[in-house]
């Protein structure tokens, strides 16, 4: 079967810039590629064109078979029912003058044109999906804790029931104890609707826990792709074994061991 996702030999420029450069990668259904590279690389770039926030300069991305590099506004508002984004910071990206039930159900009615009471019921079923309790929907995004927003972020971005869920960074901001929540939410969630999720994090630990396959980028370039386990224990780059050296590790003996491998095989 074909490819959720086709990105082929992808550019993007801002003027000099070069941010996005020459990338393909493919992400099949109900599978998490994750994305990882230090600040710069051009993750987030990359997420960007995919949703169409930011122009391609070269290349081709294909949404289940279909060319949608350069769709136009009105199919780009169409392909928004099947491809959403979660960001890092919730709290930026949740009007926090609007109450969570508002949020969570402009897509619907903007798109579906729901009466009250069916929006209702979607953003309470929304919401019980994330494991907040209805009466949410009546309170402000600043009445709640970070990890609580972050979960309705996730709500607002399912609610119209995507295939695609771009994370971009989604736990970067949240303790590591909500952090490992979160996480464990977005895999349940894939788990019971079959979500495919390109998850972006600066941070390999994070993203070795999350996805089925890595793709390793570095100044818009991915030096590495491949399955998880070969791409995180087996890593061929020599950038990758970096980031991989940086992961903090608990047992002074294993940081002990890593240090000395990352000493062997990077030249100094
Ligand atoms: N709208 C923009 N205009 C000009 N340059 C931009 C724009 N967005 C990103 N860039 C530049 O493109 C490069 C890639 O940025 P990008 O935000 O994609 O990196 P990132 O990997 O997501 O980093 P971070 O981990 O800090 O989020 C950077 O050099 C950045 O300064
Ligand atoms: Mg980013």
């Amino acid at each position: 079967m074909r490819p959720l996702l086709e990105v082929e030999d992808l550019r993007v420029r801002f003027d000099q810039l070069i941010a996005v450069d020459g990338v393909s990668l493919h992400l099949d259904r109900g599978e998490t590629l994750g994305l990882v590279g230090e600040s710069g690389s051009g993750k987030s770039t990359l997420g960007n064109a995919i949703l169409g926030l930011v122009p391609v300069a070269e290349g081709r991305i294909r949404f289940q078979g279909e060319e949608i590099t350069h769709a136009p506004p009105k199919r780009r508002r169409a392909l928004g029912g099947h491809l959403q984004i979660v960001f890092q910071d919730p709290y930026g990206s949740l009007n926090p003058s609007r109450t969570i039930g508002y949020t969570i159900s402009s897509p619907l009615r903007v798109r579906h044109r729901l009466d009250k009471r069916e929006a209702t019921e979607r953003v309470t079923a929304a919401l019980a999906r994330v494991g907040l309790a209805a009466d949410a929907m009546h309170r402000y995004p600043a009445e709640f804790s970070g990890g609580q927003r972050q979960r309705i972020a996730i709500a607002r971005a399912l609610v119209l029931e995507p295939e695609l869920v771009i994370c971009d960074e989604p736990t970067s901001a949240l303790d590591l104890s909500v952090q490992a929540q979160i996480l464990n939410l977005l895999l349940d969630l894939q788990e019971q609707l079959g979500l495919s999720y390109l998850f972006i994090s600066h941070d390999i630990d994070v993203v070795r826990h999350v996805s089925h396959r890595v793709a390793v980028l570095r100044r818009g370039r991915v030096v590495e792709q491949g399955a998880t386990r070969q791409v995180t224990e087996q890593p061929e780059h020599e950038y990758t074994q970096t980031l991989l050296a940086a992961v903090p590790v608990p047992d002074p003996h294993e940081q002990a061991a890593r240090r000395g491998r990352r000493h062997e095989l990077l030249p100094s």
